[in-house]
This record gives structure tokens, C-alpha cells and sequence, in this order.
């Protein structure tokens, strides 16, 4: 599904046509990068596991200092998101993006300015994930340390990303002193001898809500899972790789390209797939 504009926005309080939508050129998103964003899906209009994407919003501007003015009734406008893009009964996600605001250029924080916020749905082919196989590569985490923030500035992801779509890859698995840990837009996991392996978390990855699920579900199903980080030197030794998103859902890795150009070839494996069943059967009867 190709990427289109959404019609229809919420700046700071209004629906607007996109086109009547305009941040001023000062607002420090824009300038500085100086805000975060969060990703909600929707299955069939509805919103899935959206409270844990309200409350890692709320982290990161917590963490970020960004204070909205009053409680923000975060459900409600997700439905209206959904609702005023036509998307009731599709697939799709909400983005939010919520900006310090616009005020003139300091590095510093600006006093009594009001933060930008911007809300819309948009539609996404959800559905079949579960046959996708990614090829991925490996490249440097040339990150900063707070990772777990879900921030605006996404320089470095976007760097790692493009370098991965310039080579026909799916997306880039990011290499940290000689560790994984995590993709540039997904979370990591590895299946080896029947456990389960992810970074840990903390702030060198994204608290990626879908890994939060996996984690559950191996807990549920009894499988075992580790919150440990894999040496890329043991890449070729682990039986299964998946990746974990929004977006993504649960993805197969079939092919890995290390620095040296060097290929690892990997099948989807039975873990893998239980985990691809349990995500699809908790949408059906979401
Ligand atoms: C860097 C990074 N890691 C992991 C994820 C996956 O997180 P989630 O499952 O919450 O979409 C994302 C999502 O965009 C991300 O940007």
C-alpha cells in the first residue's frame, strides 16, 4: 500500500483538512527535533493494545519535559482519528507527534510556550504478515544513549534505514559493542535451542510495545524467554530471528548481510510462527 497524505489532521485542538494544517516555521519539531511521537495500530477500526501505547507517550514526555496543559483524553481522539479518516472498518495506526512547540530558537527550553500537537490515522496493509520473510542487514547504532525514548530526531535510524532500502534490504539490525540491538524501526528477537532472546530493556532500544507482547506470550505459552543481547559473532548459531513492530507485527528474518558482506541464511522457524498465530488469533478477536 503506497504512502499517502491523510486527509484529515488534528493541530492543537481542531480537525483541519491536511492542507489548512500549518506549524509555524519556528516550531521547535522543525527546528530542532525537539519532540516525540507515538504509533498506535487498528485492526478493523480498533485500536490494539493502546493503552501501553498511551503510556510509553506519556513516558517520553515525562522523560522529555513536555507538559500538556491539561489530561488529555487520549482514547477519545484516537477514535476520532480513526473515524474522520473513513477507516472504521480497516486496518491502519494513529500517529501522534507532540512538539515542545514554537518559540524563538534557544537550546534551552523556552518559557509559556504551548506544545504542537499533531494526530492522524492512516491505512496500512496489516494483514499476511505472517508470510512475509525480511531480509535484513547489519549496520552501526550510531544512536545517542536514550534510545528508549521515542523522539522525533530519528537521523540516525533513518541513516541505517535508507542504507538497508538502497540495498533492496527490508530494514537494518543495529550493532552496538559487538551486540544486537534492535532494528532501526522493529525490535529484535532470536530463537536459539527453544529460548527466546531480546536486548534488554533500558536505553539503548525502544520499549517496542509488540516486544512486550512477544515477551508475554512466551510467558503464557511456556516457552522461555531471556532478556539477554546477542553477540553479532553469534548470529549464525541461533536457529530463528524475528523482528517486532507496529507496523511489522512479527517478522520473520530469512537472510542476514554482516559488515563483511558475508550472507546468513535462516528459516522461518516453529517458534516464530507459534508466536505469528497467537498475534493473529488475539486480532481476530480483538
Ligand atoms: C527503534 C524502534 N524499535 C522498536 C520499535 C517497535 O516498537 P513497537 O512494537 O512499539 O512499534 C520501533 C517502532 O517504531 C522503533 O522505532
Amino acid at each position: 500500500m503506497a504512502n499517502k497524505y491523510p486527509n484529515k489532521v488534528y493541530l492543537n485542538g481542531e480537525w483541519l483538512n491536511a492542507d489548512k494544517a500549518k506549524v509555524s516555521v519556528f516550531d521547535r519539531g522543525f527546528m530542532l527535533g525537539d519532540g516525540v511521537y507515538e504509533v498506535i495500530p487498528f485492526y478493523r477500526g480498533k485500536p490494539f493494545l493502546s493503552s501501553a501505547h498511551i503510556r510509553r507517550l506519556e513516558y517520553c514526555l515525562n522523560e522529555v519535559s513536555i507538559l500538556l496543559e491539561q489530561r488529555f483524553a487520549w482514547s477519545e481522539v484516537i477514535d476520532e482519528a480513526i473515524a474522520q479518516a473513513g477507516l472504521t472498518a480497516s486496518d491502519g495506526a494513529v500517529y501522534i507527534q507532540i512538539t515542545r512547540g514554537a518559540a524563538p530558537r534557544t537550546h534551552y527550553f523556552p518559557q509559556n510556550v504551548l506544545p504542537t500537537i499533531l494526530i492522524y490515522a492512516f491505512e496500512l496493509q496489516l494483514s499476511g504478515f505472517e508470510h512475509r520473510k525480511a531480509k535484513v542487514l547489519v549496520a552501526k547504532d550510531l544512536r545517542w544513549h536514550r534510545c528508549d525514548i521515542k523522539s522525533t530526531s530519528l537521523i540516525a535510524n533513518v541513516q541505517a534505514n535508507e542504507y538497508a532500502h538502497g540495498l533492496a534490504f527490508d530494514e537494518s539490525i543495529l550493532e552496538r559493542n559487538g551486540i544486537i540491538t534492535e532494528g532501526t524501526h522493529t525490535s529484535f528477537f532470536c530463537v536459539r535451542n527453544g529460548v527466546v532472546y531480546t536486548h534488554p530493556a533500558g536505553p539503548h532500544i525502544l520499549p517496542g510495545i509488540t516486544r512486550d507482547w512477544v515477551i508475554n506470550m512466551c510467558f503464557k505459552l511456556n516457552i522461555e524467554i531471556k532478556e539477554e543481547a546477542l553477540p553479532i559473532n553469534d548470529l549464525q548459531e541461533v536457529d530463528e530471528l524475528f523482528l517486532t513492530g507496529t507496523t511489522a507485527q512479527i517478522l520473520a528474518v530469512t537472510e542476514v548481510m554482516l559488515a563483511d558482506r558475508s550472507t546468513i541464511t535462516k528459516r522461518t522457524g516453529s517458534i516464530t510462527s507459534k508466536m505469528q498465530q497467537a498475534f493473529i488469533e488475539e486480532i481476530e478477536n480483538l
